[in-house]
């Protein structure tokens, strides 16, 4: 079914994409047959992501970018232009837990969330939109969210309120272009395995999670990667406007 993903080259961006479930979205497409456009703030991680797929045979062009920064996100539309890559889609990643309760958040802390978490993936997505619109039987855009969108968890605040904020953004704007052919679904994952949060050893899940999750384990990255591959490439072509979990069953219980 994924052979009919319909990449064939053209370009898919994917932000985060030097490290974590970024890395993971941007080897699955690019195993799938799209070009990557991989955006992040870290430049090593870009040139270690960008060997990987060329080992591999996959095309991949990198941009260094802070998606916080307006300007950085107004070059990409040029990066993308001047690389003469058709774009077919457009995975909104970037997205960081500050993990604080409401007395710890303070305004400065609530505006970076905001800044990271949402305002990113308005940016993008508004720059990208004309290519999106332009895009190949029809273009799509996946945004990342999480279970902490779907069920509240302490201590949380500004990442549960943006990734909420994702999902309203996702739907919007999928009412908004379905008829323009421009699909737009979000994701949900659990906890992931990254890189980042095996470091800070939880290689396990609790006692009181082991019961909730498939498997009595945590995601792998590339598990959720593939569901963002997934909805991304036209194999999902009548999939809009849905919110994806992907955690092991943690909130159907
Ligand atoms: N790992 C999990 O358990 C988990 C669970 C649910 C949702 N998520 C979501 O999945 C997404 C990816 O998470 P991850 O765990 O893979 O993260 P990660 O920290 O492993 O990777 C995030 C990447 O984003 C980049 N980045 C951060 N800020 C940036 C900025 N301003 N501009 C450009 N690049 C920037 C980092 O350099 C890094 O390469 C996030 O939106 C996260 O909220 C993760």
């Amino acid at each position: 079914m994924l052979e009919k993903s319909g990449f064939d080259g053209l370009g898919v961006v994917v932000t985060g994409a030097a490290a974590g479930i970024g890395a993971a979205t941007a080897e699955v497409l690019g195993g799938l047959g799209a070009h990557v456009l991989a955006i992040d703030i870290d430049a090593d991680g870009l040139t270690e992501l960008a060997a990987r797929l060329a080992g591999s045979g996959a095309a991949c062009t990198v941009v260094e970018a802070d998606l916080t920064d307006r300007s950085d996100v107004e070059r990409i539309p040029r990066a993308v232009d001047e690389s003469g890559i058709v774009i077919k889609g457009l995975v909104n990643n970037v997205g960081v837990n500050s993990r604080r309760s409401i007395q710890d958040l303070d305004p400065e802390q609530w505006d970076r969330d905001l800044a990271r978490n949402l305002t990113s993936a308005y940016l993008l997505t508004r720059a990208l939109l004309p290519a999106l619109l332009a895009a190949p039987r029809g273009g799509s855009v996946v945004n990342v969210s999480s279970t902490h969108a779907l069920a509240a968890n302490p201590a949380a605040l500004g990442y549960a309120t943006t990734k909420s904020g994702l999902l309203g953004f996702t739907r919007q704007l999928a009412a908004e272009f379905a008829d323009r052919g421009l699909r737009v679904n979000a994701v949900c994952p659990g906890l992931t395995m990254t890189t980042r949060i095996a470091d800070r050893g939880i290689p396990q899940p609790q006692e009181h999670l082991r019961d909730r999750l498939l498997g009595g384990r945590f995601a792998e990255p590339e598990e959720v990667a593939n569901g963002i591959a997934f909805l991304a490439s036209d194999a999902a072509s009548y999939i809009t406007g849905v919110t994806l979990p992907i955690d092991g069953g943690f909130t159907a219980r």
